[in-house]
């Protein structure tokens, strides 16, 4: 067995991540270290692959004998998750109940939606020639789209948004993390208050949906549907932006990549994939034993923890050409940043949109920004989300374009 130091909330990681993930590639893929009680680092896409596709030695949601639970983060966070922490045969009951809003063809019937919501925020810029675009549009973007999405209002994308966004980056128990869920009972608050209206008067929203379908001939209590519409805040609401910021902030320094995305905006789609591949915004989440197993070569005993490092995989030589590259028509790209198998992300086709439409209309409306890379600051942990805090940008004024949507 080979110990490691690895902690993927550590301020190292953050700044290294590339390269302690490819330390532990080359030397050990299946890595013990100490942090956190203890887990299990897997680095290559061969072995996190295999993990994914087999749901009964590799659980989401393990009750443990102490009264503590695992689940998709380590450490395991207060509120489960669902369906992102329940294994199947229960898991399908709810997945199904999810699928049909976040269809590729339903997806696409956001577009236009999405297209005014960018103008509106680019429009409360565009004037003055200098932004950030972190707060000023890849937050607000999939914020206002995810709360539009499950009928919460969204004239509070701010408070949603900052709510999450410092609970995927403090650590489960810490002061910090503490604080951030004193402010998500505010929002929880909010999510009560739609589920009774809801249940009253049934809108064409998620939540609309959830309180009035029946699981096993059964309506779900209010806790479980909060389990449910929390995790679409949380994978909706910061994992889009951060790719967002990331792509935009590797733009300023690749002018000619630039030029390149638009004079052929078709390139977006693979350029799409292969910044999801290369940043992995989502770098890890893990998975629990259910019973003795063996993985790259490694025993494990029941009950080990494991983190399933994406943002290693998505750099392993063994399955991709010039990993440290960014090639923007880079095909075929099967990278694991959405993850694998029953747990896949659901709001894939959603992000897939999301960046799309904010590319090209910043391509577009500001295509000579410049990135003040003094101020511009990323995240400085990196545990769930890997993106930017801000990233201050000047650019020639342009004109307003006006748009149906407003906050
Ligand atoms: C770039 C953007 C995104 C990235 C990188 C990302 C990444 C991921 C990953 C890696 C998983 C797999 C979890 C696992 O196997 O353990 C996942 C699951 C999930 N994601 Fe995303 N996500 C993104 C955007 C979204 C959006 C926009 C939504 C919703 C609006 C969303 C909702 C979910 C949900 C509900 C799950 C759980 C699925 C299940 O357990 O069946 N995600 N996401």
């Amino acid at each position: 067995m080979t110990t490691t130091e690895f902690d993927h909330h550590s301020g190292e990681y953050a700044r290294d991540w590339r390269e302690i993930n490819a330390g532990l590639r080359g030397r050990c893929p299946v890595a013990h270290t100490d942090a956190h009680g203890g887990f299990w680092v897997l680095s290559k896409y061969a072995d996190i692959a295999a993990v994914t596709r087999d749901d009964e030695t590799f659980s989401s949601y393990q009750e443990l004998p102490d009264g503590s639970r695992t689940g998709a983060t380590i450490p395991a966070g207060p509120l489960r998750q669902v369906p992102i922490e329940m294994d199947p045969p229960e898991f399908f009951d709810y997945r199904k109940l999810l699928n049909g809003r976040f269809s590729p063809a339903s997806v696409k019937r956001w577009e236009p939606f999405l297209r005014d919501v960018t103008t509106f925020c680019i429009d409360n810029f565009i004037e003055s020639g200098e932004a950030d675009l972190v707060s000023a549009l890849a937050s607000p973007v999939p914020a206002i789209l995810t709360l539009e999405l499950l009928g919460l209002p969204t004239a509070d994308w701010r408070t949603v948004s900052d709510v999450t966004h410092a609970l995927v980056h403090a650590v489960p128990g810490s002061p910090e993390y503490n604080t951030a869920m004193g402010s998500m009972l505010g929002v929880l608050g909010q999510v009560n208050e739609t589920i009774a209206a809801r249940c009253a008067q049934p809108q064409d929203d998620l939540i609309s949906e959830l309180v009035h379908t029946e699981v096993n001939g059964e309506k779900m209590t209010d806790a479980r549907l909060i389990e449910i519409i929390t995790l679409v805040v949380f994978g909706g609401v910061d994992t889009t932006g951060s790719l967002v910021g990331s792509a935009l902030e590797w733009l300023h320094h690749n002018p000619a990549e630039r030029d390149r995305l638009r004079a052929d905006p078709s390139l977006i789609l693979t350029a799409t994939e292969e910044f999801l591949r290369y940043f992995t915004p989502v770098p890890g989440l893990a998975r629990t034993t259910t019973t003795e197993c063996t993985v790259g070569g490694q025993a494990l005993a029941a009950g080990e923890r494991l983190f399933l490092s994406w943002s290693s995989a998505n750099y392993d030589e063994d399955v991709f050409d010039r990993p440290d590259d960014v090639v923007l028509d880079r095909q075929p790209n099967r990278h694991q940043s959405f993850g694998l198998g029953i747990h896949r992300c659901l709001g894939s086709n959603v992000a897939r949109l999301e960046f799309r439409v904010v590319l090209e209309e910043v391509l577009r409306r500001l295509p000579d920004y410049v990135v003040d890379t003094g101020r511009a600051q990323p995240y400085p942990t990196i545990a769930v989300v890997n993106g930017w805090i801000s990233l201050p940008v000047t650019f020639t004024p342009g004109t307003r374009q006006g748009s149906k949507f407003a906050v």
